[in-house]
């Protein structure tokens, strides 16, 4: 009569599901764990107080509770104070009342007051034991869609780090514009989890089971660009040998992420601002209008304002994206989540490398919590995947996070600014030796994107060759 464990279940199938029996008649106790014992672990009580007690200290998911208890065996008061009790203790408890006979109004008073089922005296056990097996059926299906709900909320979040306080408020905001179908604008230095936030807007959104369509503005060379956002029609262009759809049509009824949109084209700004406008597209060298319901999501880690009074970015187009603005703030804003992180990845990839690493040395926490990460959680995701692979010891020294101590010699002296001007410098330029002038490659291993790097290189006078 038992139904199946099912594979979600995470209790051990030799262990018993705890069936609580609360009665004042001690032959009936008796006889009814005397008949149960060998399907439930059976706990006995005789009234209210012994009832809650036992309820507390052992969660039993199904009660059988009489609703003739001491003092008042022949009333009913006592028995729906201990039901009172039991559900505000927990909720999801399945309460089976046994009642007398012709007491119909008592037991659909206590169905009322949140009892799963009732039951009339003298029990038969065989019904009993199917109504049981119900009830214990049900509460571990509640419970497991419990475990699946929480599970599908972590995975919104994808998996984003931070307890601090700022992170805090990421969460909280990203909650709040996920429910409305406003653009938003991610601002945030390169590497602080842009990407992620704009994923985690789209599984919280009720878009979720649509498509969520990523085009990186910065990436692809700006005479394609327009047909890879609005797609084009047959022989439109050289090489436009098929009717094609663009990424903004392929959002249909989910999320557009335009990344790095400071690096639009002035002449495709306009042409997201209509469509911001008016939902519509046209294809290149279409003619018709194309309806689509896309959500807008964009992200940059440059100063759109600078841009704007450059007149490299259009100001109807900014205000129009920067309904809501997410920032997200740098690793070294982020009081403890550095060293937490940081954690997290060296735990994460010392499983993946089966290395025994237990943390780090002093001296390594020192540099993590010093050090002013440029490429942020990319970069330290990164130094630390090396770091793991690296090590020799038990622990995580500096040298594996090739922050060793020359460094701080060299600089001393320099203001922070220069310091840290310095050491970007010298690090990229190694980063591009190693990389025999790669700008990918050197990106990939500095922990920043392709743009950031080239900015870098320009503002330190790096010769791009
Ligand atoms: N809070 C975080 N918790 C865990 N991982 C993170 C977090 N933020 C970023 N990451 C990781 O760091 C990397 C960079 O994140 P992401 O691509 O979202 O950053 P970005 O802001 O878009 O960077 P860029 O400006 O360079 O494009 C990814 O591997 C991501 O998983
Ligand atoms: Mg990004």
């Amino acid at each position: 009569m038992h139904p199946n464990p099912s594979p979600l279940s995470t209790r051990p199938s030799s262990a018993k599901q705890k069936l609580l029996i609360v009665d004042d008649d001690e032959d009936l106790r008796t006889q009814m764990k005397w008949a149960l014992a060998q399907d439930y672990d059976v706990l006995l009580a005789e009234d209210r107080q012994s009832a809650l007690d036992l309820f507390k200290a052992r969660q039993p998911s199904v009660v059988t509770l009489d609703l003739g208890l001491p003092p008042q065996p022949a009333g009913v008061e006592e028995g729906f104070a201990a039901l009172g009790d039991i559900m505000a203790e927990n909720g999801q408890t399945k309460v089976i009342i046994i009642t007398g006979r012709g007491e119909k109004e008592n037991a659909l008073r206590a169905v009322s007051q949140g009892a799963y089922d009732f039951f009339y005296k003298p029990i038969q056990l065989d019904e009993l034991k199917v109504v049981l097996s119900r009830a214990f059926y049900l509460s571990q299906l509640e419970r497991e869609q419990k475990v699946l709900r929480g599970r599908l909320k972590d995975d919104a979040f994808q998996g984003i780090l931070g307890s601090c306080e700022k992170m805090q408020e990421v969460f909280a905001r990203i909650r709040k514009v996920a429910t409305t179908d406003a653009p938003v604008l991610i601002t945030g230095e390169s590497g602080t989890g842009k990407e992620l936030a704009a994923r985690a807007i789209h599984q919280l959104s009720a878009r979720r089971g649509e498509p969520f369509v990523v085009i990186n503005c910065g990436a692809i060379p700006e005479n394609l660009l327009e047909s890879e956002l609005f797609g084009h029609e047959k022989g439109s262009f050289t090489g436009a040998h098929i009717q094609r759809k663009g990424r903004v049509e392929m959002a249909q009824g989910g999320t557009l992420f335009l990344d790095e949109i400071g690096e639009l084209p002035l002449l495709l700004q306009v042409k997201i601002l209509r469509y911001l406008q008016e939902q519509v597209i046209e294809r290149v060298g279409g003619r018709e209008e194309i309806v689509v319901d896309a959500r807008v999501l964009a992200a940059t880690n440059r100063d759109l304002e600078a841009a704007m009074k450059e007149g490299k970015f259009r100001e109807d187009l900014y205000f129009r994206l920067g309904v809501f603005v997410l920032n997200l703030p740098p690793i070294r804003e982020r009081e403890t989540d550095v060293i937490e992180l940081a954690r997290v990845f060296l735990s994460r990839y010392a499983e993946e490398n089966r290395k025994k690493i237990s943390g780090f040395t002093s001296d390594a926490v020192e540099a993590i919590q010093g050090y002013g990460w440029p490429g942020n959680v990319r970069e330290l995701e990164n130094r630390m995947r090396r770091a793991v692979i690296m090590a020799e010891g038990k622990k995580i020294t500096p040298e594996d996070l090739e922050m060793g101590a020359t460094p701080r010699v060299r600089y001393v002296g320099m203001g922070l600014k220069e310091a840290r001007e310095a050491l970007e410098k010298e690090l990229i330029s190694k980063a591009l030796a190693r990389n025999n002038g790669h700008l990918t490659k050197a990106a990939t291993e500095l922990g920043i994107s392709r743009p950031t790097l080239y900015d870098l290189m320009e503002k330190f006078g790096i010769p791009k060759e």
